[in-house]
């Protein structure tokens, strides 16, 4: 069961259907519809290696993603937004495990050609929203012209780039009432709040009306959404997050609300009835399930979103990484089933029928993202990531990309 667990966990993090691998060709039983005679070339902001945010170098030179897949759909892209993510890839986070996935690939695709380049250069940015100018021929959910939004699993080239590649399950006609920006804005962190909820925890609408839900970090990104499904579910929701956010994260749906930055959190949060679930999304320094778990009702389910599969595998390597990474999924399971609750691990996966979920809630207006007030323009993409590492964002910070249009 941990190990089956794992497998999921990994394969939900490395997922894709097959990234563009831009010195590539085009399959010639690949045929491609377009409305537009593209140049071949993009602007991308791009990464040659890992490390600070001095690695960006803006090239206006880069090919475009090549339709690999007779599914994949090319998107002119008009937003995206920052996530943790992009800061974590920058430095380095998840590339052992990412590029041995890209090289066995290559190796099967390519005959072994080329896989010592499949690294770098690496174009950063999951999410995004644009349209539709080039499909495959087996796109039958889309047309070109079409106004989509998605998030890019980590193995896809990204989109801070002018144009990106995805699968037509892993994107969504983007919701009518808000603008490109906001769009852009939801994808990444509403997967994994959706994903971590019902597909890893299974809370849904037929088994959650009246259950209790504390969401650690609810102020952030995956948080505000976190909450805000929650409470679509009947659920009620107590918010851990600083008290500067107290009146809005009551505002969007949680029903308490208590400071993790006053000594005595703990003990508050003993005082209150017991959790159904508790979604972590800060991590195991501050919030480890054996902290945690008193605060779970019997059969009840800490799910947290800081998984150790990526940062293993850099550091000890594929095999020790991945043992290690087992070794504490099956550790943390007994632990749980030793005190009869459970624990999961979750992580988000590019998925149109998810995205399809979230466009009704928002366009029902009963979840809407919050955006911080910077806005920030396609050339100032390495600014803006700055203003997130720097812990200045009060939201969601969003690109727009109408200047490079
Ligand atoms: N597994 C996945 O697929 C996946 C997907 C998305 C994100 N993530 C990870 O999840 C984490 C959160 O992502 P995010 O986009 O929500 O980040 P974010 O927007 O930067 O939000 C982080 C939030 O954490 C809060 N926080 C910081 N320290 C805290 C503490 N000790 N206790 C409680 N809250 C604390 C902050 O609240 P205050 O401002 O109130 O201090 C902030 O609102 C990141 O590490 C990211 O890499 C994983």
């Amino acid at each position: 069961m941990p190990l089956v667990f794992l497998k999921r966990s990994v394969y939900t993090a490395i997922k894709s259907i097959s990234e563009p691998i831009y010195s590539s060709p085009i399959p010639s039983t690949t045929t491609t519809t377009t409305t537009t005679t593209a140049s071949g070339r993009m602007q991308a902001w791009i990464i040659y290696y890992y490390g600070n945010n001095q690695q960006f170098t803006i090239s206006d030179s880069v090919q475009l993603p090549i339709i690999l897949s007779p599914n994949d759909v090319l998107i002119k892209v008009s937003a995206s937004s920052i996530n943790q993510i992009d800061i974590r890839r920058r430095e380095g986070y998840g590339g052992k495990l990412i590029n041995a996935y890209q090289s066995m690939k290559a190796i099967l695709q390519l005959g072994g050609s080329k896989v010592d380049k499949l690294e770098f250069p690496i174009i950063l940015g999951r999410d995004f929203c644009g349209e539709i100018i080039r499909k495959g021929p087996n796109v039958t959910k889309f047309n070109i012209g079409d106004k989509v939004y998605g998030a890019l699993n980590v193995i896809r080239q990204g989109s801070f780039a002018q144009y990106c590649a995805a699968g037509e399950d892993e994107i969504c006609i983007k919701p009518n009432n808000i603008s490109d920006e906001e769009a852009a804005a939801l994808p990444l962190v509403s997967l994994t709040s959706w994903y971590a909820i019902q597909k890893f925890s299974g809370f849904n609408e037929q088994n959650a009306l009246g259950k209790r839900a504390l969401v650690i970090g609810a102020s952030g990104g995956v948080g505000h959404i976190a909450t805000q499904l929650f409470k679509n579910l009947g659920m009620e929701t107590t918010a851990l997050c600083s008290a500067d956010s107290f009146d809005y994260i009551r505002q969007i749906g949680a029903e308490d609300t208590v400071n993790y930055k006053q000594k005595d959190w703990l003990t508050e949060l003993s005082q209150k009835p017991k959790y159904d679930i508790i979604f972590d999304t800060v991590g195991p320094r501050y919030y480890s399930f054996e902290l945690m778990s008193p605060l779970l009702n019997q059969g009840g389910t800490f799910v947290t979103i800081i998984t150790p599969v990526f940062r293993n595998v850099d550091k000890y390597g594929l095999v020790s990484g991945l043992s290690r990474t087992a070794y504490k999924a099956v550790k943390q399971t007994l632990y749980g089933l030793s005190n009869g609750v459970n624990y999961r691990w979750a992580a988000y996966s590019a998925d149109g029928n998810v995205l399809s979920k979230i466009k009704t809630l928002v366009e029902q207006n009963k979840l809407k993202v919050k955006i911080d007030s910077q806005k920030f323009s396609f050339e100032q993409i390495p600014e803006a990531i700055s203003y997130v590492e720097n812990g200045s964002a009060k939201g969601k910070v969003v690109i727009k990309y109408s200047s490079v249009l």
